[in-house]
């Protein structure tokens, strides 16, 4: 067939964001013709969290340099692309008006179809654009918004089996890391503080663990460590470095309790299956320590461990231009969606 190439364009968060993505034909990979990211961490640090107007205003003040630089990087003119795909949510609402406006003018503007992409879509076909990974899959995304076990049957047939009930995991990391005084985004930073301290010398709980109830909590763990830090306040280097090994452990332990259950059911559901996947993704993926148990896990349970290059695990545009690529081959683009709303809580 022919060549099918997408605009993509990313703005539900803190990351503006524009890409070109083109798909040759069927048996060949896609290809990530640019892929161009503004990231606003700076703005946002000296608040210790994404400040909504403060990232509206940043993505209006970004995104047309953004769109311009990816389709020079690709290489491919408007006239060349065949539709501009945006991040309709979910989202902070500032953001997802910014990208999905500009991305109606251009197609309106080009003469090009609209696909309206949900974010988590984005995520949940990552692993189709970087690995080429067949349907279905479950898919274990852990960012600073969400904590979920999602399977992945088809474009546009997926399941969520697991949510978090309170805290997402990237939030838990980024309030432990304040709690310590650890500089924003905190997730990070306590995995450095980690390396240096003893997983053992705190016992802080494993929420959820053995529970039928297929579901994430992490707000309980989250106290224990604030308790835990003020019991032995002031703080040394070392003091910091220990809640923060034992903080990981008890994550890596929860999590791999709720994704063992969510293995199993993926077993219970496709018993003839050759090599089920797992796929992770999200800011929290780049965890080492995480990363290490879910893939002894999957080893354990003859599951392939599929981790996308972490520039492609968190946001970003290739993947929404990589989502309207697939749903344009799946006869499932929104080609006349120039009336549609953002959804904050899509
Ligand atoms: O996917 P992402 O970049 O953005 C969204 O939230 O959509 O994820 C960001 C989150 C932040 O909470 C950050 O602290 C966390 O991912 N994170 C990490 C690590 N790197 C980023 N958490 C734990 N360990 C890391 N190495
Ligand atoms: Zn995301």
């Amino acid at each position: 067939g022919d060549v099918i190439r997408v605009l993509g364009i990313e703005t539900s968060c803190d990351e503006t964001a524009a890409s070109v993505v083109a798909l040759d034909d069927a048996s060949a990979p896609p290809r990530i013709l640019s892929n161009v990211i503004l990231s606003q961490v700076e703005e946002h640090a000296a608040f210790g969290g994404v400040v909504p107007e403060i990232a509206a205003r940043a993505h209006v003040e970004a995104l047309d340099g953004i769109i311009e630089a990816a389709l020079a990087d690709s290489g491919v003119t408007l006239a060349e692309v065949d539709a501009v795909a945006a991040t309709a949510g979910p989202g902070l609402v500032g953001g997802l008006i910014v990208g999905l406006m500009t991305a109606k003018a251009i197609a309106a503007a080009a003469n090009k179809p609209l696909i309206a992409v949900n974010h988590l879509e984005g995520h949940a076909l990552t692993a189709r654009l970087t690995d080429g990974l067949a349907f279905p899959y479950l898919l274990l995304l852990v960012s600073g918004g969400h904590t979920q076990i999602v399977r992945v049957a088809g474009v546009g047939d997926y399941r969520r089996w697991a949510t978090t009930i309170d805290d997402a995991l990237g939030e838990a990391f980024d309030k432990v890391a304040k709690m310590l005084a650890l500089p924003y985004p905190g997730g990070p930073n306590v995995e450095k503080a980690a390396a240096n301290g003893n997983p053992s010398r705190f016992a802080f709980p494993r929420p959820m663990k053995g529970s039928a109830q297929p579901d994430f909590s992490f707000s309980g763990l989250k106290t224990a460590v604030r308790q835990a830090a003020t019991a032995i306040a002031p703080l040394s280097d070392q003091d910091v470095a220990d809640i923060c090994a034992s903080f990981q452990a008890a994550v890596a332990d929860a999590l791999a309790d709720r994704v063992a259950r969510a293995l199993h059911r993926f077993r219970a559901d496709y018993p003839g299956k050759a090599e089920p996947a797992l796929v992770v993704a999200g800011g929290v993926a780049a965890n080492r320590a995480i990363r290490e148990t879910l893939e002894r896990l999957c080893a354990e349970k003859g599951f392939r461990f599929v981790a996308p290059p972490h520039s492609l695990c968190t946001d970003n545009a290739a993947m929404i231009a990589w989502a309207g690529i697939e749903r344009l081959n799946a006869g499932k683009a929104d080609i006349d969606a120039f009336d549609f709303a953002p959804r904050s809580r899509w």
